[in-house]
């Protein structure tokens, strides 16, 4: 019997119960029979909890991009490793083979060396969803350089903090960027960046939208002559099983962003395993993850997981609004897309506009659909699961961060039984708790709390890179002796897990506690309302009360106000109680969004609570002209 694959809820609950009794045995029959490494490990794992001190597969030696190109090349060297499918739905799709990958891997890796990195080094990458994307973070994996991704959509204030945080010593980047109609000049932006970065020696520029750009005098170098004089085989460094893999830099909602780093072995294994299991992925499957590689789900999801597993993966360039609001329909269509992966954000999006949309095109090529990043609310998660999966793919809701580095709660397709709105139950190794104030576990089920994890796992994050006293205090201080992962979530009458957000997005009302994912699912119930957002603010006798700001359909926009915001907080008093109605309601054309499609709950707080004095960095924030709009329309 294999380890590896789980194939259905007996043996899901026996691989279960084997990871937490025999976690040794269990990883180490996992990373021994599915992965190729120079040497293998001494010892599984070694921690400190209260230190936060994690070693997996000690002394193992292992290069991860030979587990995901060179070993498959003898029997699935002609395979489509990557599909490329463009912004621009006129311009051709690439289909690069595993032998093409290792080509252009090894030769980006030669030019890298060339230029002077080496093993440690840090690598900042800029770029938009092309090929160029993946062959550089695999040829920096190759080499042993550490990649730091940087979504290409961040300011250039964003870019230094990150570049200069980390103090690293090349960027690559291209002359520009597509996204739907708009073209970005990406060079532009690393320019102004790097007037603040001298640590940067020399920029890498990939040619992709033949822009007129500046090239600095003995710092940028055109990429593309470089790799046509390159070696096309390259032999890869041998990594340590803790040496770094990357950094990752969280989206920095508060303060100062955060470097998450991540090593090689236990990333590769436990990557790999839930890639697998999560999406039942199959040798001839297509695989899309809608992600931009710049965040920990294109990493893991888009990237490695797959690669690991010798699957055929989408990197897609577009939006899901270009040239119109059926192309992710279309591109599923085109590529035969077996599993899809995807954001709530994403789905209520296309959810308001017509089905007409998704009808057009033939679908029944899905075999798994998937949500990630926020809490997907009743009414997103019925409209994608009827709609887009057809009431017949397993719709997989699942929980993880960028801390994690790997999907940690999760239905597992054809095994778990989905429930709406739930992330269901813990992958095989993961241990979630629910913690009470007083920091007591919270025992037996129909509970909520905040949501632990007391066993350490492979992909965990090791440290925030530069700063060990932080993660410290951030992930293992509230909860000593478990990594506290600041969600909320409750535990259903058979163990189901269902995130409720943010611990910090729970408001005290009148003693009660209240979560703003609920609250708002029901606002979203109503027939005039796209979206909205809760936070609190002080109250003299509630201790706190309700805020809502709300998005209303066009459909909505019409009506009167004043009747709107009754039938509102009917239906909220008809669902959750009196006690959740909102206090004050202010209709808005948009609410404050990252870039990854989180709304800014702080942002929104400041306003509701009146102060609008420093509302902090707002530049990495999709919409930041938004802030000021709602701040009038308040004032
Ligand atoms: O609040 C949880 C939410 O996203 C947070 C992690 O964000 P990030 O590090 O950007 O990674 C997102 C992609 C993995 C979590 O603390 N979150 C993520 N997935 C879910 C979720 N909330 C509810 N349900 C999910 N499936």
């Amino acid at each position: 019997m294999s380890y590896y694959k789980i194939h259905d809820l007996e043996n899901y609950f026996k691989m279960y119960k084997k990871s937490v009794r025999e976690p040794r045995k269990f990883w180490d029959r996992i990373a021994d029979e599915n992965f190729t490494w120079y040497q293998k490990w001494d010892k599984v794992f070694e921690f400190d909890m209260e230190e936060a001190q994690f070693k997996w597969f000690l002394n193992a030696k292992v290069n991860i991009t030979k587990n995901c190109i060179d070993r498959h090349l003898a029997k699935r060297g002609d395979k489509t490793a990557i599909i490329f499918e463009p912004n621009n739905p006129d311009e051709e799709a690439q289909h690069i083979s595993y032998n093409e990958l290792y080509v252009r891997v090894a030769k980006m890796a030669n030019v890298l060396q060339e230029q002077g990195i080496k093993k440690g080094d840090r690598v900042c990458i800029y770029l938009p969803m092309i090929p160029e994307l993946a062959v550089a973070v695999l040829a920096c994996a190759r080499i042993g350089a550490i990649h730091s991704v940087v979504f290409a959509g961040f300011s250039s204030s964003a870019v230094t903090a990150r570049i200069n945080d980390s103090e690293c010593k090349m960027v690559i980047t291209s002359d520009g960027g597509y996204r739907g109609n708009k073209t970005i000049d990406l060079k532009g932006i690393i320019d102004e960046a790097l007037e603040k970065s001298p640590c940067v020696e020399k920029v890498l520029v990939v040619k992709r939208t033949n822009e007129t750009i500046n090239m600095k005098e003995g710092r940028d170098l055109w990429l593309q002559p470089l790799l046509d004089t390159a070696l096309g085989n390259h032999i890869a460094t041998i990594m340590d099983a803790e040496d770094p893999l990357f950094i990752l830099y969280t989206s920095g909602s508060t303060g100062k962003p955060k470097g998450m780093l991540h090593t090689t072995a236990g990333y590769m294994v436990y990557t790999a395993y839930t890639f697998k299991n999560v999406f039942n992925y199959e040798e001839n499957d297509v695989y899309w993850c809608t992600a931009d590689i710049g965040w920990i789900t294109g990493h893991s999801y888009i990237l490695y997981g797959p690669l690991l597993n010798g699957a055929t993966t989408v990197i897609f360039e577009g939006v899901p609004s270009y040239p119109d609001f059926s192309r992710f329909w279309e591109v599923i269509e085109k590529h035969k897309v077996s599993q899809f992966y995807t954001a709530p954000t994403a789905i209520r999006a296309l959810a308001k506009e017509s089905i007409d949309y998704v009808q057009r095109f033939q679908l029944d090529t899905l075999k798994v659909i998937g949500s990630v990043g926020e809490p997907i609310n009743e009414e997103a998660w019925h409209w994608y699961n009827d709609h887009v999966g057809g009431k017949r793919c397993p719709l997989v809701d699942t929980w993880w961060q960028t801390e994690t580095g790997g999907i940690m709660i999760s239905p597992i397709p054809f095994v778990t039984p989905t429930k709406p709105t739930y992330a269901s139950l813990p992958l095989p190794g993961i241990q979630p708790v629910l913690m009470d104030e007083l920091r007591n576990e919270i025992e037996g089920n129909q509970v909520t709390g905040s949501l632990c994890i007391k066993f350490p796992w492979p992909s965990m994050a090791r440290t925030i890179w530069g700063d060990h006293q932080r993660y410290k205090e951030t992930y293992f201080s509230a909860y000593p002796g478990k990594y506290f992962t600041g969600d909320g979530a409750l535990r259903d009458e058979v163990g189901y897990y269902r995130i409720t957000g943010r611990v910090d997005d729970v408001i005290i009302v009148s003693g009660h506690n209240l979560g703003t994912a609920p609250i708002e699912d029901t606002i979203n119930e109503h027939p005039a309302v796209a979206e909205s957002a809760i936070v609190g603010f002080p109250h003299d006798i509630k201790g706190n009360a309700l805020y809502g700001f709300i998005i209303l359909k066009e459909t909505g926009e019409g009506r009167d106000r004043t009747n709107l915001a009754k039938e509102i907080n009917q239906l909220i008093s008809d669902q959750i109680g009196p006690i959740a109605k909102l206090d004050k309601i202010q209709f808005v054309s948009g609410l404050p969004k990252t870039r990854s499609g989180k709304i800014m709950r702080r942002i929104l707080r400041k306003i509701a609570e009146g102060d609008f004095s420093n509302f902090g960095d707002i530049s990495t924030l999709l919409n930041p002209e938004i802030v000021e709009e709602i701040k009038n329309a308040k004032l």
